[in-house]
C-alpha cells in the first residue's frame, strides 16, 4: 500500500474547472451551453501586449531569470501599486510568480505548519481552504454575509483569533459574491489587528482593478501600520484578461522575501521570460484596456442582475466588484447544489453551486458575468422557462 500524504490526497478540486469540463462535454455533443460558470474575462489581452509577447518570443529572454521576476517587472509593479496608493514600494518586495494561486500557496505554506491556525472566507475562493491544509495548518472560516453587502464583520473576524493565528486570507473585491468590504469595516479590522501583532495578512485582490465605485475600495497596504506583516496578492489574470499566461506577483514585507525566494527555486525556479515581458507592456503601456473591460462589465453586471432579480425565487445584491453575481436561491425551493446541476444538465447554462465555496455558500448560485449581452439574455430566457416549469 503506498503511502501517500493525507494532506495532499484530501484536496478537493476547484469546481469551477469539474462544471467548464462537463460544459465542454455538453458543447461537443451539440447543445448550445452558455457558460456562466468559470471565473474569467472573455475579451483578447490588448494588442500592445500581445505584441510584446511575439517580440519576447524572439528575442528572449529565453533562459532562467531572477527567479522573484526580471528587475524592470518588479520596478514596473513597485511604481504602479505605490502611485495608486501613494507609498513606497521596494521593487525587491515584489516576487513575481506563475498566477494568483501561487502566492497564496507560498503565504499558507510560510505561515502554517502543524499548531497554526489560517482564517479564510466563507464562502471564498476553494483554493484558501486547501491550500491551508496542505500546509498542516487548522482552516478557520469566517463569514461573508448577504446582509453586510456580502462583506465580513470585522469584530467577527477579530473574536477568531487565537494566540495560534498565523494569517488572515482576506479577499475585497470577493470571489464569489462579487463584494466590496466598506472602508469602515476594513478600518475596524486593521485598527483591531493592531491588538494582534503576531498576526498577518494576506490580501487577495486580484479583482482590485474592477471594482464598479472606486472610493468604495481600501487595499490592506494603505494601513501604516500594518504593512510589515500585509502580502498583497495581485496579477494580470482578471485585470487584463490574462488567466492562461499564468503570470501573478506578490508584495510581501522586506523581511519574507527571503523565504519566498528559497520557495520559488525549488517550486518553478522562475517565471518564463515572454509571460513576464507581456506582463511589463500591460502595466507600462495604455490602460485604457482596463476602463474600457470595466464599462462593459459594468452593462452586463446590471443586465444579469436586474433580470435574474425578475426570476420566481430569486434575489440578488448588486456586486460591488469583480464579475460575479451571487444571488440567494432558497425561494426557488431547490437545494443550490441540485438547482446548478439542472441548470446545467436540462437548460445548458453553467453557473457555480455556492456550496463549492464553502458551508456558507449553501442557498446560492455563482454567476460569472464575463459573457456577451446576448448570452446573458439567452441564459436568463432559459431560467425563466426552467424556473417557471420546474
Ligand atoms: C479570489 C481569487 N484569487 C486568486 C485567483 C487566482 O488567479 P490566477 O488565475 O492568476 O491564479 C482567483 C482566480 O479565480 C480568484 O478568484
Amino acid at each position: 500500500m503506498l503511502k501517500l500524504n493525507y494532506a495532499i490526497t484530501r484536496v478537493e478540486e476547484e469546481g469551477a474547472f469539474a462544471v467548464s469540463d462537463r460544459a465542454m462535454a455538453l458543447k461537443a455533443q451539440g447543445y448550445r451551453v452558455i457558460n456562466l460558470g468559470i471565473g474569467q474575462p472573455d475579451f483578447s489581452p490588448p494588442e500592445h501586449v500581445l505584441k510584446a509577447a511575439e517580440k519576447a518570443a524572439r528575442d528572449g529572454p529565453h533562459g532562467y531569470t531572477s527567479p522573484i521576476g526580471i528587475l524592470p517587472l518588479r520596478e514596473a509593479v513597485a511604481e504602479m501599486v505605490g502611485t495608486r496608493y501613494d507609498l513606497q514600494i521596494n521593487p525587491d518586495q515584489v516576487v513575481i510568480v506563475p498566477g494568483g494561486k501561487v502566492t497564496i500557496f507560498f503565504a499558507a505554506m510560510l505561515f502554517g505548519g502543524q499548531g497554526s491556525e489560517i482564517l479564510y472566507p466563507d464562502p471564498g475562493f476553494p483554493p484558501y481552504r486547501e491550500a491551508i491544509f496542505s500546509a498542516g495548518a487548522k482552516p478557520v472560516a469566517y463569514g461573508i454575509h448577504e446582509t453586510a453587502d456580502f462583506g465580513f464583520d470585522a469584530d467577527e473576524v477579530l473574536n477568531l483569533i487565537t494566540p495560534q493565528t498565523s494569517l488572515i486570507i482576506l479577499n475585497s473585491p470577493a470571489n464569489p459574491t462579487g463584494g466590496v468590504v466598506s472602508p469602515q469595516e476594513m478600518k475596524k479590522l486593521a485598527d483591531g489587528l493592531a491588538n494582534h501583532p503576531h498576526v498577518a495578512i494576506l490580501s487577495d485582490e486580484i479583482y482590485g482593478h474592477l471594482v464598479y465605485d472606486q472610493s468604495r475600495f481600501v487595499s490592506l497596504l494603505q494601513f501604516e501600520h500594518l504593512r510589515d506583516r500585509v502580502i498583497l496578492l495581485d496579477g494580470w489574470s482578471k485585470t487584463f484578461a490574462m488567466t492562461g499566461w499564468r503570470l501573478g506577483y506578490g508584495i510581501w514585507p522586506l523581511n519574507l522575501v527571503e523565504h519566498v525566494h528559497k520557495l520559488v527555486t525549488v517550486d518553478h525556479s522562475c517565471v518564463n521570460g515572454v509571460a513576464q515581458m507581456a506582463g511589463l507592456a500591460a502595466i507600462t503601456g495604455p490602460m485604457d484596456c482596463v476602463d474600457d473591460f470595466l464599462a462593459s462589465f459594468r452593462q452586463r453586471r446590471d443586465l444579469l442582475v436586474n433580470g435574474l432579480n425578475e426570476l420566481p425565487g430569486i434575489s440578488c445584491r448588486l456586486p460591488g466588484g469583480a464579475f460575479y453575481a451571487f444571488p440567494n436561491v432558497t425561494g426557488t425551493g431547490l437545494a443550490s447544489a441540485d438547482l446548478a446541476h439542472r441548470l446545467l444538465e436540462q437548460a445548458h447554462i453553467a453557473t457555480i453551486a455556492g456550496d463549492a465555496f464553502g458551508e456558507n455558500g449553501k442557498g446560492y448560485i455563482r454567476f460569472s458575468y464575463a459573457a456577451s449581452q446576448d448570452e446573458l439574455i439567452q441564459a436568463l430566457a432559459r431560467m425563466a422557462d426552467f424556473l417557471n416549469t420546474a
